[in-house]
């Protein structure tokens, strides 16, 4: 098997040669928000399963295509579905599509997911801003030998690398000052993401609130250590679909997390395509 530049690098050429634009920007579509790729214009879709080497979810709600296009005039790479490590997939799969993203010339990435609400104040629907995270899936996207070829600045692709403004605050500040426009409060928390696919205990709740836990979720960690690691910048933001278990009295279900989703779709839709200009223009 080629190393894992090589196979980027292919899948990365392979998805510039379906398309003339050229993505600066990428977003990552979570659960139940993958109808925000319907709003691309002059759109390709290239199904996954025809992307060299590029992972296939199995999950139901996480239909696989990357839809190049323009938002806003803006040329955009959006992935609708991801692959999760609950899975069984391994670390550099998972990661994989970032890496290809940042090989086809994206330098900030908008990383959208479904999560649980800790926080008793962040009510199903609640579109929040990721302000830092906690990485308690057990491993680390970055395992393995370094690859400084994996770099889309000055100074990334380190062995070692800083994670001290993993979110990048502009971008953060830039979505909160939309929502404003927009006529809502965007609030903003620390995101803990575990290996999954089973939900938390409400032990388990309690423990990460008082680790500074604010939302949970299975996803997003691993693909902002690469983009840290290739030196993007990165937006994080999550829908709250349900209270994580023990918050309210009621059990959770993926189906409600799709269904919030496509409630909150809108809002979300609204939001992300007016910050896409903004964050090119940064
Ligand atoms: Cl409560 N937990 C996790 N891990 N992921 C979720 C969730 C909860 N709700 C939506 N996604």
């Amino acid at each position: 098997m080629t190393d894992l530049y090589t196979r980027a690098r292919a899948a990365a050429d392979y998805l510039a040669a379906q398309t003339l634009h050229r993505p600066r920007l990428g977003i990552i579509l979570g659960s139940g928000l993958g109808d925000f790729a319907e709003s691309v214009e002059d759109a390709v879709a290239v199904p996954y399963a025809s992307i060299p080497h590029f992972p296939q979810s199995t999950v139901e709600g996480h239909s696989g295509r990357m839809v190049l296009g323009t938002v806003a005039g803006v040329p955009v790479a959006v992935m609708q579905g991801r692959v999760h490590a609950y899975e069984g997939y391994p670390m550099d799969e998972v990661t994989f599509p970032a890496r290809v993203l940042g090989l086809l010339g994206v330098t900030s990435l908008v990383v959208t997911n479904a999560a649980g609400g800790i926080r008793a104040d962040f009510a199903p629907g609640s579109i929040v801003g990721i302000s830092d995270h906690i990485n308690l899936t057990g491993t680390n996207a970055a395992l393995g030998a370094n690859e400084p070829r994996f770099s889309v600045a000055e100074g990334a692709g380190l062995r070692f690398f800083d994670m001290t403004t993993a979110y990048t605050p502009a971008l953060l500040h830039l979505a909160k000052k939309e929502a404003a426009t927009q006529g809502w409060t965007m609030q903003t928390g620390v995101y803990l993401a575990v290996l999954g696919p089973s939900y938390e205990t409400p032990a388990e709740i309690r423990a990460f609130r008082v680790l500074g836990a604010d939302l949970v979720g299975m996803s997003t960690v691993h693909e902002v250590i690469v983009a840290r690691h290739m030196g993007m910048r990165v937006l994080g933001l999550s829908l709250v679909t349900n209270a994580a278990a023990g918050v309210t009295s009621e059990n959770i279900n993926h189906l409600e997390v799709m269904e919030i989703g496509a409630q909150a779709g809108a809002r979300f839709g609204a939001l992300l395509k007016a910050l896409v200009p903004q964050i090119a223009a940064t």
